[in-house]
């Protein structure tokens, strides 16, 4: 089982210690095997900040853990602290049948994502000759997520980036940056855009979430749960070519 969260903000003042309770108690609960944080662990990358949220990552029981940067974390060189404190902004973890690379989609202090052609390239060599279920991380959208307001902060090369996807066969995208969840069917893949977890920085009516995926060979199952009730949406069920 993978478990996704995203931007939880861990120092903003929109941070909630009692969403941030209710996602630790229930993953721990589930104990993934692989708890996958698509970006923004900060607010503004300070150090007091990188403390902060590798201290609330620790909390987490689960057996491995990808992790990729978001903007709010490349501000202020906190890409550098990312670094000491993850090892790598382009993370690869094989669980079982399962492969995630990670992608810093982040350029320091902009909003703005942008993959980058060596990026593509460490996916592909990743990836390529992967026989299991390949899924990709990163922090910006790929694909504009509706109920969000203005468009923007799309990686400037998404669409090189999807169809270098497309091509190597990534069955699944794992995003986060707009705080709103939501699910596109690209071709064959599917790219699932997690909400926030643990923040008040919420849209209308959109509830703070985070999702839990289950990966059989064959079959993806995924699910949201809102992290304040821990009520359960199917989100979709996949039947898996590899
Ligand atoms: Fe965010
Ligand atoms: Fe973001």
């Amino acid at each position: 089982m993978l478990v996704h969260i995203s931007d939880v903000h861990v120092t903003s003042n929109y941070f909630s210690k009692k969403l941030s309770e209710n996602v630790v108690g229930e993953v721990n609960r589930l104990r993934p095997d692989l708890l996958v944080v698509t970006g923004d662990i900060t607010d503004n990358g300070y150090p007091y900040e990188y403390k902060e949220a590798k201290d609330f990552l620790d909390q987490f029981k689960a057996e491995r853990l990808v992790v990729v940067p978001g903007n709010h974390d490349s501000r202020n060189a906190g890409y550098v602290l990312f670094e000491e404190l993850f090892g790598t902004r382009y993370p690869s973890v094989e669980v079982g049948h399962v492969k995630v690379v990670g992608v810093d989609s982040t350029e320091p202090d902009l909003d703005d994502g942008h993959v980058g052609r060596l990026a593509y390239r460490i996916v592909e060599n990743e990836l390529k000759e992967f026989s299991g279920v390949r899924v990709v991380a990163l922090h910006h959208h790929l694909v504009p997520v509706p109920g969000t307001g203005r468009e923007r902060n799309i990686p400037s090369d998404s669409g090189d980036f999807l169809k270098v996807l497309s091509e190597i066969g990534v069955h699944l995208v794992l995003c986060g940056h707009k705080h709103v969840p939501w699910t596109w069917r690209l071709n064959k893949m599917f790219i699932i855009n997690a909400g926030t977890a643990t923040t008040l920085r919420l849209k209308a009516h959109t509830p703070p979430s985070f999702n839990i995926l289950t990966i059989s060979k064959a079959l993806l199952v995924a699910e949201r749960v809102n992290s304040e009730t821990l009520e359960r949406q199917p989100i979709c069920t996949v039947h898996l070519e590899t």
